[in-house]
């Protein structure tokens, strides 16, 4: 697979000889923590031009527009829309405010990149897609986890049946959770929509999407102190293990949380453990790092039973490239790996998994999705 940047770095040169790059209009809503992921991504693509700021906390906007040198910053959506003209909205808001933002944008004509979740049920997703299409607007919403050389690699081993009959998968992704904002804890956030849905993304996009969910979540630390509310009750799971029956026998595991002690601290690049390992009966494959900053793969097969590590380079893959590539399939026409079909059978993966701990029941699911996601 080509990765993103090193197709921005192609499009440029060889559109350069025919006509120039077409930039894509984009406004940033949401200008908090991850905001400063993505801006600097997008201010470097040569797809976008960033016209726009927004946050309701407008000193946070006016910061950001300073920092990042973008002409507009407006104190709502509503300025927003009302305001410089723009084509692509990138919602980089609280995971509470996507869904009403999302809708906004797209009954408003706009495009969307938006952070996870696109919303906070299936049902309202899938409203936001039939009114995407209406609108002849497109809408995606991140992780890009299926983006990276190490997910394409280890689609193609799967594909060409290197190991054997596919048994089984684990992953596993959690850190000690967000001190800065409140949202994470509260009504619509929880640590599977948060850390949870890059597990759960790169598993359906591995071994095809879930048909039954069955789990349980917790909440291990029920109080905590955040930056912009001080002392918290925290409402929704930090704590969960999902179990997703893929079909033709094929079983997955997903750990994650927000009380993961690290040893090797949450910088990706220091992760070298295996956090996915899938298992059949002919081989092993084991993806090192994190599945959003993956470092290489491990395949052990029984023709070739030593362990050999591949794909150790990034190939320009970024998880915070998502808005870029958005920009870039706008501009050019060229597909992402990443669709809003896939990003809502992991919502209702997370919807199901609550409602399976809370009733003790396996939950059958509904979504699907284009699958398999090859390179
Ligand atoms: N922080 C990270 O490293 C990180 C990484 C990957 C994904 N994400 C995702 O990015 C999203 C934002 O996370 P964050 O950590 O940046 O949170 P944050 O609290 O730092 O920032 C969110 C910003 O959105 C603003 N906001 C909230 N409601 C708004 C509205 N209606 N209109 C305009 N602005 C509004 C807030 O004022 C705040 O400045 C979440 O979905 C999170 O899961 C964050």
């Amino acid at each position: 697979m080509l990765a993103g940047a090193a197709l921005a770095a192609n499009a440029v040169s060889s559109s350069a000889e025919d006509a120039p790059v077409k930039r894509i209009r984009t406004g940033l809503i949401g200008c908090g923590s991850v905001s400063n992921q993505y801006l600097p991504q997008l201010k470097n693509s040569p797809f976008v031009e960033v016209v726009s700021l927004c946050d309701i906390r407008p000193e946070r906007a006016k910061a950001q527009a300073e920092r990042y040198d973008v002409a507009h910053h407006y104190p709502h959506i509503e300025a927003m829309l009302a305001g410089e003209a723009f084509d692509l909205l990138v919602d980089t808001t609280d995971m509470q405010e996507h869904e009403k933002i999302n809708r906004r944008a797209i009954e408003s004509g706009k495009h969307v990149w938006s952070e996870k979740p696109i919303a906070n049920t299936l049902a309202a997703g899938q409203e936001l897609l039939r009114v995407a299409l209406e609108k002849n607007v497109r809408l995606w919403g991140a992780p890009i986890t299926v983006q990276s050389p190490q997910f394409a690699f280890m689609a193609r081993q799967l594909a060409a049946g290197k190991l054997g009959r596919v048994a089984a998968a684990h992953a596993d992704y959690g850190h000690e959770g967000p001190d800065w904002s409140a949202f994470f804890y509260e009504k619509g956030g929880g640590s599977m929509p948060d850390l949870a849905v890059y597990n759960l993304t790169s598993l359906t996009g591995l071994l095809g999407p879930a048909r039954s969910v069955s789990a349980m979540v917790s909440i291990v630390t029920p109080e905590r102190t955040v930056s912009d509310k001080g002392r918290i009750d925290v409402t929704e799971e930090d704590n969960a293990m999902v179990l997703m029956n893929h079909g033709n026998g094929v079983i997955s595991h997903v750990q994650s949380g927000f009380n993961f002690f690290n040893p090797n601290g949450h910088d990706g690049s220091a992760e070298t453990r295996h956090t996915i390992s899938i298992v059949g009966s002919a081989g092993f494959m084991g993806m090192v790092g994190y599945d959003w900053e993956p470092l290489g793969v491990d395949l052990a097969t029984k023709d070739s039973p030593k362990l050999e590590r591949h794909v150790t380079e990034s190939e320009g893959y970024l998880w915070q490239q998502g808005a870029v590539l958005a920009a870039e399939c706008l501009s050019t026409g060229r597909e992402l790996l990443v669709t809003p079909e896939h990003a809502l059978h992991v919502l209702e993966i997370i919807t199901a998994a609550r409602e399976s701990s809370a009733t003790g029941k396996h939950v059958a699911l509904t979504s699907t999705f284009k699958w398999p996601i090859v390179s």
